[in-house]
């Protein structure tokens, strides 16, 4: 589908379908809300095109975007992957766009591209909730393009990756922003917000620390890809990245429970060979 986006000055086309350049919208906009409007730039899409050219065995069906701005993007990824499924969310309360509507209506997609807005990324029962709703299977990839602040980013996280089957793909959008001078001028407010960046390593400690979590995190300047491991989904539940962190000098919660359960046993080991050394001889 890559090939057949047509790249203008303040738009990209595909087919008949018009993709308005929310960062290099002009003035002279023509067509009012006849458009998707759409928060990507031809350098980033150059990107996922790079990332899915390597990796054209990638099918995905079962697909949640989180941050939808107008929709546009999850059009641009429906009509990318042609998935069974496609749930978006996004905090803003709204509607889907008329423009939005008519495409949903005019392809016959109400039950494969579907919008929830006025969802927090970080409510995970929510997310839990709605996604347990709409997909029978497992999910085969998200798309995270929300807050791109740390907390929620990771929230969610931690919510919908252990959803993923294993070898599905877990997308963090902007990550690099806060080192963006544009984005970060001086006496920003969000400057003292923690860095996005904390979590991208924070995965990669993950994947150092075993690949049944994480099997790959591919990083590029507009985008992380998190590839989910061999993990059974049971241990998964409730996963916080941090208990899957090994650390030098501060081993994971699940090391230390393991070590302190060795360090019973043997206590009650030695308990109860004292005990049966202590039982008087018939
Ligand atoms: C960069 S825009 C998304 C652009 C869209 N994916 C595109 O490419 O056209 C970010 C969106 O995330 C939403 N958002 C911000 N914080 C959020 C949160 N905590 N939970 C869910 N959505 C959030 C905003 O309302 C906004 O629509």
């Amino acid at each position: 589908m890559f090939d057949k986006l047509i790249w203008k000055n303040d738009r990209v086309l595909l087919g008949e379908l018009v993709f308005r350049l929310e960062l290099s919208k002009r003035d002279d906009w023509e067509l009012g809300r006849e458009c998707f409007a759409f928060y990507k730039t031809k350098p980033l899409v150059g990107q996922y095109a790079k990332f899915f050219a390597l990796r054209n065995d990638f099918a995905p069906r079962q697909v949640v975007e989180l941050g939808l701005f107008d929709g546009g993007s999850s059009v641009f990824w429906f009509e990318l992957f042609s998935p069974q499924k496609h749930v978006g969310f996004d905090l803003t309360r709204r509607e889907d766009s008329e423009y939005f509507q008519r495409y949903i209506a005019r392809n016959g997609l109400q039950d494969r591209l579907k919008t929830y807005w006025g969802i927090d990324q970080s409510d995970t029962r929510a997310l839990l909730r709605i996604v347990g709703d709409e997909f029978a299977e497992p999910l085969d990839l998200v798309i995270d393009d929300a807050s791109h602040f740390y907390q929620p980013t990771k929230t969610s996280f931690e919510t919908l990756f252990p959803l993923l089957r294993p070898g599905g793909l877990y997308f963090i959008e902007d990550w690099a922003w806060g080192h963006w001078p544009r984005f970060t001028p001086p006496n920003d407010a969000w400057n003292h917000a923690a860095q996005l960046t904390n979590l991208v390593a924070e995965l990669i400690e993950a994947t150092g620390t075993t690949a049944e979590l994480i099997s790959s995190v591919t990083v590029l300047k507009g985008f992380t890809v998190v590839e989910r491991g061999t993990m059974k989904a049971a241990e998964l539940q409730g996963v916080r990245l941090q208990d899957h962190i090994f650390r030098r000098g501060q081993p994971p919660v699940w090391q230390r429970l393991r070590a302190w359960r060795q360090r019973v046993s043997r206590w009650l080991g030695r308990l109860g060979a004292g005990a049966r050394g202590r039982v008087p001889a018939r």
